[in-house]
């Protein structure tokens, strides 16, 4: 589909819509994000609710949608691991076997041995510590002995906090650059982070050259595609410190998350031809590793009122994708992060707003952006635009997928029905045969039925698809008993897909019951 010319894909860091099914192996039973942070006073969210965030399957708390306005679904984790750098790699094609390390008792003496010879210089600490409170522990033993202060935390990080005066801040990267190529393999942490600090004992403070080495992508990701087929590939935020500035074509630093809000509205501004990735760190970092419930949730609503103003933006050949990374429950004991889906609404002019349900991998998000621009890349994903562009012919596929259930052995006429409700849902039904034949069900009334009694009152459309032996050569058009169901349910409005060997006809319920009766 090349008439997609931009696609906007915002992760909001740490916004996870519920636990996955191995969330106890990771201690994170029944962590939900989003349902901790919706029982906050401060949570107003209207846009994200319009789009359908709501009709996401298990977070109805969040306010169901008759007229979801984007497409939705939750992606599950197939890597190990809950962190940024593992989920935003998934998103973009890798799946990672056993996740980043983390040193909780510090590093081996043999990375530090060998650190210590590259550098000249010994290590202090060496153990997870407060970035504040590790410099005022170690600053002045770090200034009497030029000994580098090396610290970690609940991250896979190695950082190493140097006083400006006594190591300069070019030799400090230098050093950190060292510190990359030691830890690889199963010492291959996310993140070496210089730490650079001034002022004297009692009265450090950390500088603003901070500078992060990340561990580069172990495969290709889809940004190395895109880049490759000479899309532009924009990062905004920390994009490009999980990607090791790999696969991108332009940078914008970002400050917080109004920043990052600002920047992606000054892009949407202006021609581009690929993706826009942006991160939007402070919910994870500000207030999920807090524990700050209404501070996440007002964060939020920043976000939706911010899309309120977004959205307009958007051109007719463009697409946006919400998303998350991992979660970081607020809500639990633990500051750390939890093992969740990640929610995805998918909006745009082109996109049905359709209901995909749960699916397996994050990495569908890749999938379906390189089919959306006709690359070349293969993962794990399955891409999803299919049912994003062409929804009737999805809802054609769905019906003479249904009719493959048949129970029809006194016809041998096989019919199958997919009925797409206003939250985007898909009921499917097949025609159920009786020997005494007029307890016969068809199939476009087992779908209804099916919906019906799930609480659903608003339809849209129907596909039907039917025919001896399962073949379907010609339109299949419901009976007066369906046609009438249909009129008890629906508006007159209702379209009726009537599937044929290839493609379908289509009609409004007005066209096949006029005249119609109803109380
Ligand atoms: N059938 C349907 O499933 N839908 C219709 O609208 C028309 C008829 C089924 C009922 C029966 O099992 C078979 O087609 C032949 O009548």
């Amino acid at each position: 589909m090349d008439s997609i010319k931009r696609v906007f894909l915002i992760v909001l860091d740490s916004l996870g819509a519920g636990e996955l099914p191995d969330a106890s192996d990771y201690g994170d039973k029944g962590s939900n994000t989003l349902r901790s942070i919706s029982q906050s006073p401060q949570i107003f969210i209207p846009n994200l609710r319009k789009l359908g965030i709501g009709n996401i399957d298990g977070l109805g708390f969040l306010g169901t949608n008759e007229n979801q306005q984007a497409a939705v679904c939750k992606l599950g984790e197939l890597s190990k691991g809950k962190d940024s750098t593992i989920g935003h790699w998934e998103i973009s094609g890798i799946i990672s076997d056993s996740p980043l390390p983390t040193f909780p008792n510090g590093f081996p003496q043999e990375i530090i041995d060998k650190f210590s010879e590259l550098t000249g210089r010994g290590v202090l600490c060496n153990k997870p510590y407060s970035g504040t409170q590790v410099i005022a522990d170690y600053g002045e033993q770090h200034e009497r002995t030029g000994d580098l202060i090396v610290y970690t935390s609940a991250d896979s990080v190695f950082q190493i906090a140097a006083h400006e005066n006594i190591v300069p801040i070019e030799k400090l990267y230098e050093y950190c650059e060292i510190a990359r190529q030691i830890l690889v393999g199963k010492y291959g942490v996310g993140r070496v982070i210089a730490r650079p600090f001034v002022g004297s004992a009692g009265n450090y403070t950390r500088t603003s050259r901070r500078h992060d080495f990340s561990i580069e992508p172990p495969q290709k990701t889809i940004l190395d595609s895109l880049k490759a087929a000479g899309r532009d590939v924009i990062s905004v935020g920390k994009i490009k410190d999980l990607f090791a500035e790999r696969g991108l074509t332009e940078m914008l630093a970002t400050k917080n998350n109004a920043d990052g809000m600002e920047k992606t509205a000054e892009a949407a501004d202006r021609d581009f031809n690929g993706l826009c990735f942006v991160n939007l760190v402070d919910f994870d970092m500000v207030y999920g590793h807090r524990n700050n419930v209404d501070g996440y949730a007002a964060a939020l609503s920043e976000f939706d009122k911010w899309l309120g103003e977004f959205l307009p933006k958007l051109r007719d050949d463009d697409i946006l994708m919400i998303t998350a990374d991992h979660g970081c429950d607020p809500g639990d004991i633990s500051t750390d992060h939890t093992r969740e889906y990640i929610p995805l609404m998918i909006y745009g002019k082109l996109v049905s707003p359709i209901n995909l349900g749960i699916r397996q991998t994050f990495s569908d998000i890749a999938a379906t952006l390189a089919e959306i621009f006709g690359v070349n890349y293969t993962c794990a994903g399955e891409s999803m635009l299919g049912e994003l562009t062409d929804m009737k012919q999805h809802l054609c596929n769905q019906a003479k997928r249904a009719l493959q259930k048949s129970y029809s052995p006194y016809s041998g006429y096989r019919v199958g029905a997919a009925l797409l409700t206003g939250s985007g849902k898909i009921y499917t039904g097949c025609n159920i045969e009786n020997s005494a034949f007029s307890p016969t069900i068809c199939a476009e009334r087992t779908a209804f039925a099916k919906a019906v009694s799930e609480g659903e009152k608003s339809f849209r459309m129907i596909a039907v698809a039917g025919g001896k032996g399962g073949i379907v050569t010609d339109i299949f058009p419901p009976c007066g008993v369906c046609r009438q169901v249909m009129r008890e349910f629906c508006t007159q409005n209702f379209i009726i897909l009537l599937a044929k060997d290839c493609g379908y006809e289509e009609y409004t319920l007005s066209q096949l019951l006029p005249n119609s009766f109803s109380i």
